[in-house]
């Protein structure tokens, strides 16, 4: 569903990005992992538009997209939540989702004159909002949600358009225990029809929600394989935990 070749980015001396290539097949479950700086939402931006690469290319359905900017990457069904917060603080939950779903539907134009009238608008926002457990807090606005329920915000308008693959940087940042528990919840259950690639730096939800990982090292990819293969993995033992060489 989501391919990326040979990904090369620098910026001015600093190369952050060295070649990755990764494959995330239709459905699947995948994380990127690795320390503060190593590149991992570079990656993230590269495969969503937001950056170009120098080198490599980015398929999504197996199109080249590598030219294409986000937004029309986007229609392709390319999804993603930002590692920082990204809402519209005055907005209501509500209201946030329903602008979300009309951007979706290509009717965003429309949407503050008589949104209230789009058929199935209501419904659909409905739907989501039970979907991201956000039923109880539809009419408040958004800076008014506590931090894990306004992150559960942006991933319900990162599914608004009903996306192919999502990629999530750093979910669960700063979250309390129990919003990490269960935003994890909310991703582990997401319809198997979306392709997930996730980056975390808390292994606990990595090993929860991902089948495959891909460890970033300095930009390169160190080591990419199960939960089982990496957690196996000397080198990653050395580095991620701290472990001595044998
Ligand atoms: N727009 C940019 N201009 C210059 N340097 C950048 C830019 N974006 C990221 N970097 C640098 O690239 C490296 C990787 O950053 P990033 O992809 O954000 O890593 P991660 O998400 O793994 O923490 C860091 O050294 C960062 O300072
Ligand atoms: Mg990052």
């Amino acid at each position: 569903m989501l391919e990326a070749r040979g990904l090369v980015k620098s910026f001015g001396a600093l190369e952050v990005t060295r070649e990755v290539s990764l494959h995330l097949p239709a459905g699947a479950r995948h994380a990127v992992v690795g320390p503060n700086g190593s590149g991992k939402t570079t990656l993230f931006n590269l495969l969503a538009g937001e950056l170009r690469p120098d080198a490599g290319g980015v398929l999504l359905a197996e199109r080249d997209v590598t030219r294409l900017p986000s937004d029309a990457r986007a229609r392709l069904g390319l999804a993603r939540s930002f590692q920082r917060n990204n809402l519209f603080p005055d907005l209501s939950v509500r209201d946030s989702l329903a602008l979300a779903l009309t951007i979706a539907r290509g009717q965003g134009a429309v949407f503050w004159r008589r949104f209230a009238r789009l058929p199935g608008l209501a419904g659909a926002v409905e739907a989501l909002a039970r979907r991201l457990r956000l039923e109880e807090v539809l009419e408040r606005p958004a800076r008014r949600l506590a931090y894990g329920t306004q992150r559960q915000l942006e991933l319900g308008l990162a599914l608004a358009g009903a996306p192919k693959v999502l990629l999530l940087d750093e979910p669960t940042a700063g979250m309390s225990a129990e919003e990490t528990a269960a935003m994890t919840a909310l991703i582990a259950g997401l319809p198997r029809d979306i392709a997930i690639l996730i980056v975390e730096h808390d292994m606990e939800v990595v090993f929860e929600i991902a089948e495959r990982i891909i460890v970033l090292d300095y930009g390169r990819v160190l080591i990419e394989g199960t939960p089982a293969e990496v957690r196996a993995s000397s080198v990653v033992r050395q580095r991620y935990f701290g472990e001595r060489a044998p």
